[in-house]
């Protein structure tokens, strides 16, 4: 096994990364290792509604459209992330909200629109959306976001029916960190998916973002939620996997995080359903840890150079 995307020939499933377009741009040694290494990708900030409409009707597709042509041209396919999220919301959308000139009959069509326009524009060329993402709080309750707030519990349903009515054939995720290992955010979420099924909303999977750090067990049940979220019926993502540490970088503590992504491979190895195995961010010269977690890095597979740090070799060995 030469590379990651012929592990994922091997393995039979696909093997993504989040992109970040500017660097896509810039960087010709990044571009040509993440298209060397992935066969799949999810756009790290470029499909988010902020990025696509900052303006109320003024649609900016650059970036998004980017994405998807790099992977129609390098042969990958692509995860939509996000339709329905609480952050990253363009600041006319939540200004209105908040003084009130945005009500919710007006703030239910404009989400509608939001989320058939964004699908259509990438029929075809979308595998997976994350419909929804971070639907709910670390103790099980729904997360209140303006979505809830106004619309009511509603929204997640009706996101998934407009979904599925933009595109019949993408793949309809629910998304969200901590379902690893945290027993209440675990049971919601099934319970959720359960009354989603009951009500014959079109859900296809569950994803995990997978945002772990080495300071921090192993979520050692983590094969078995997945099973449990499989046994509903559901494809299972790895969608945005990283594994932070708390710097100074050591030997050990390089040990421990290839361990980690080694043990993620092989959890989602070992459920039939889980076909996607994406980390978030591949390099240490551009990863969003260091900027939101405060004394820790170097989370990815390749070091500020691209040179494989150990983690990297792990998974090339992992079956
Ligand atoms: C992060 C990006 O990596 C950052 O560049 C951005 O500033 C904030 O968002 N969960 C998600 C992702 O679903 O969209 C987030 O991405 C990381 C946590």
């Amino acid at each position: 096994v030469q590379d990651l995307r012929d592990l994922a020939r091997k393995l039979r499933i696909n093997i993504g990364s989040a992109v970040d377009v500017a660097v896509l741009r810039a960087e010709p040694d990044y571009k040509a290792r993440l298209n060397r290494e992935f066969d799949h990708l999810t756009a790290e900030n470029a499909m988010k509604w902020e990025s696509v409409e900052p303006e109320r009707g003024v649609y900016t597709w650059q970036d998004a459209d980017e994405v998807v042509r790099n992977a129609r041209r390098n042969g990958q396919q692509v995860r939509g992330h996000t339709l329905v999220w609480h952050n990253q919301l363009p600041a006319w959308l939540t200004t209105g909200v908040e003084n009130g000139t945005i009500g919710a009959t007006e703030l239910r069509q404009i989400l509608r629109d939001h989320i058939t326009t964004q699908v259509r524009r990438y029929k075809g060329q979308v595998r997976a959306w994350d419909v929804v993402n971070e639907a709910f709080n670390e103790d099980g309750t729904p997360r209140q976001t303006i979505w809830l707030t106004h619309l009511g519990p509603g929204y997640i349903a009706d996101a998934f029916r407009w979904a599925h009515r933009a595109d019949p054939h993408a793949k309809l995720y629910l998304n969200d960190y901590n379902v690893e290992w945290n027993v209440p955010k675990i049971e919601a979420t099934l319970t959720l998916i359960k009354q989603l099924q009951a009500q014959r909303v079109p859900i296809d999977g569950m994803g995990f973002q997978g945002h772990l750090g080495i300071q921090y067990d192993y979520p050692g049940d983590w094969a078995n939620v997945m099973r449990r979220f499989a046994d509903l019926g559901l494809e299972i993502a790895v969608t945005e996997l990283d594994v932070r540490m708390v710097l100074p970088v050591t030997p050990e503590k390089l040990a421990t995080q290839a361990d980690y992504y080694g043990r993620a491979l092989s959890d989602c190895l070992s459920v039939r359903a889980c076909r996607e195995f994406t980390v978030w961010g591949f390099t240490d010269r551009h990863s969003w840890v260091p900027g939101w977690f405060d004394g820790e890095g170097s989370a990815c597979l390749l070091d500020e150079n691209l040179a494989p740090k150990p983690a990297y070799d792990k998974l090339l060995t992992t079956r």
